[in-house]
């Protein structure tokens, strides 16, 4: 089985025919990043990283996640962006939603860090350290940003001084640039395990590099499963297989037809509260991948039915330019059958007997139903289950469409340059040596 693409509902707003109108420019597209011809080529490296992992390489990220898992309760991912959030996507998809609660778990606990600058979150992860027997996954691409190298600063010492510099050394793992950049530097002169990040692979592109495999295997998920999904999904994706069966094309061609129509925002719901951070992951994909030269649909994400609490009303009668794209599960993990109340105050024997999980598609039913009659165009990607094999699939599936969305719209959908303008703000607010002239300019605006 394989992850599914279902448009119908969006037909009511833009054609079938003005979809398929679009084969041309997407096929065109596709040969542009399989012919490496295209802006930001020297991104590509995403493109057939699935099938080029090798044996050695998964063995080598699950030997240092082993020697992570024996000797830590915690491991902290430090990283931010495409650093982290492949990471926290999968983590939370998968483990038990409670598993730091249980006394008998068998994986670390995965704490995040450098994703933030928040004093008190900080101060908090390490109180929580302080008795913990932790590691650290070091994971900065450029080896330079300043959240992750802050966090990192501080969990260095606070590691070193629990358990001495030489046993740190056997804890902390750095996953960068092969040769430039300060944590390289670092890494190289206290002797740290360190694995590679390809120059040309972009920071939200990396999850299936050690970026994202080590972490996870570090929470004990299966690796092999989740490579071989997006192995499959670069096979279906391929510049051979048709457009009409190239899921990744006609998501790129529907959602840019979607948009030519007026409808500039793109909301990713789930009805499964673990998938939260895959909607995380998404937006960084899309959104720093597209949002560009005044272009570009903005990613916003729900989860459901929590939102339909709050976001839905927007949802169904705000300002008519969204569409949604529903991330729809076939079978959860586990069976929850409702029980029956003789006294039924709360009136609800009529749902007796019944899996909680008919409820939830009775309502992500009702919900698709409800938006497209408010005008809202509905895409469904249906997974037949939450698994480290389909989740595999999707990352690929949404990598792949981007690629050809992003060409599709006319940007280059590799670079991010717009990122770079808070970090020059800030580092000429700090006083950073180097910016001396940045400095006095803005502090002329203040
Ligand atoms: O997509 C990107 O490249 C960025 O958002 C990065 O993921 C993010 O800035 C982290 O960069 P780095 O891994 O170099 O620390």
């Amino acid at each position: 089985k394989n992850i599914s693409l279902n448009i119908d509902k969006a037909l009511g707003f833009v054609s079938k025919e003005q979809i398929y109108a679009q084969e041309a420019k997407a096929n065109e597209c596709i040969a542009t990043l399989h012919n490496g011809n295209g802006a930001g080529n020297d991104f590509l490296g995403w493109l057939h990283l699935p099938s080029s992992i090798t044996e050695a390489e998964l063995a080598d990220i699950e030997n240092t996640a082993n020697i992570l898992r024996s000797k830590c309760e915690v491991v902290v991912a430090v990283g931010i962006g495409g650093s982290y959030l492949g990471t926290k996507a999968v983590v939370e998809a998968l483990n038990n939603s409670f598993d730091w609660l249980q006394a008998d778990r068998k994986n670390p606990v995965i704490l995040y860090a450098g994703h933030n600058i928040g004093e008190d979150y900080l101060y908090e992860l390490c109180e929580i350290l302080k008795d913990k027997q932790f590691g650290i996954i070091n994971i900065s691409k450029s080896g330079t940003t300043t959240e992750p190298a802050l966090a990192f600063r501080m969990l260095k010492k606070m590691l070193e001084d629990a358990v001495g510099k030489e046993e740190a050394k056997h804890r902390i793992v750095a996953i960068t640039d092969a040769k430039k950049g300060a944590l390289r530097t670092l890494a190289d002169q206290e002797g740290y395990k360190t694995f590679i990040i390809p120059d040309n692979v972009g920071g939200r592109f990396s999850v299936l590099t050690p970026v994202g495999l080590l972490p996870i295997a570090v929470a004990g998920i299966n690796i092999r499963e989740l490579v071989k999904g997006a192995v499959d999904m670069e096979k279906n994706t391929d510049i051979s297989i048709p457009f009409a069966q190239n899921l990744a094309a006609i998501y790129a061609a529907t959602r840019n037809e979607l948009y030519k129509s007026g409808k500039k925002v793109e909301i990713l719901a789930n009805f499964h509260p673990k998938l939260h951070y895959i909607g995380e992951w998404w937006k960084q994909l899309y959104g720093e991948s597209e949002g560009k030269n005044g272009k570009g649909i903005f990613p916003a994400s729900v989860d459901f039915t929590t939102d339909l609490h709050s976001m839905g009303q927007w949802i169904q009668e705000g300002e008519r330019i969204i569409f949604e794209t529903v991330i729809s599960i076939e079978n959860p993990d586990h069976k929850v059958i409702i029980p029956t109340d003789k006294e039924n105050l709360d009136g609800l024997n009529f749902l007796a007997g019944k899996r909680v999980d008919e409820v939830n598609k009775m309502a992500e039913l009702g919900t698709q139903l409800a938006h497209v009659d408010g005008g809202v165009p509905n895409l469904k990607i249906t997974l037949p289950e939450v698994s480290a094999y389909y989740i595999g699939q999707l990352f690929y599936f949404f990598e792949k469409a981007c690629g050809i969305s992003g060409y599709m719209l006319g940007v280059n959908p590799f670079d991010q340059p717009g990122v770079e303008a808070y970090k020059k703000n800030m580092f000429a607010l700090l006083n950073k040596p180097g910016y001396e002239k940045e400095s006095e300019a803005i502090k002329a605006k203040l």
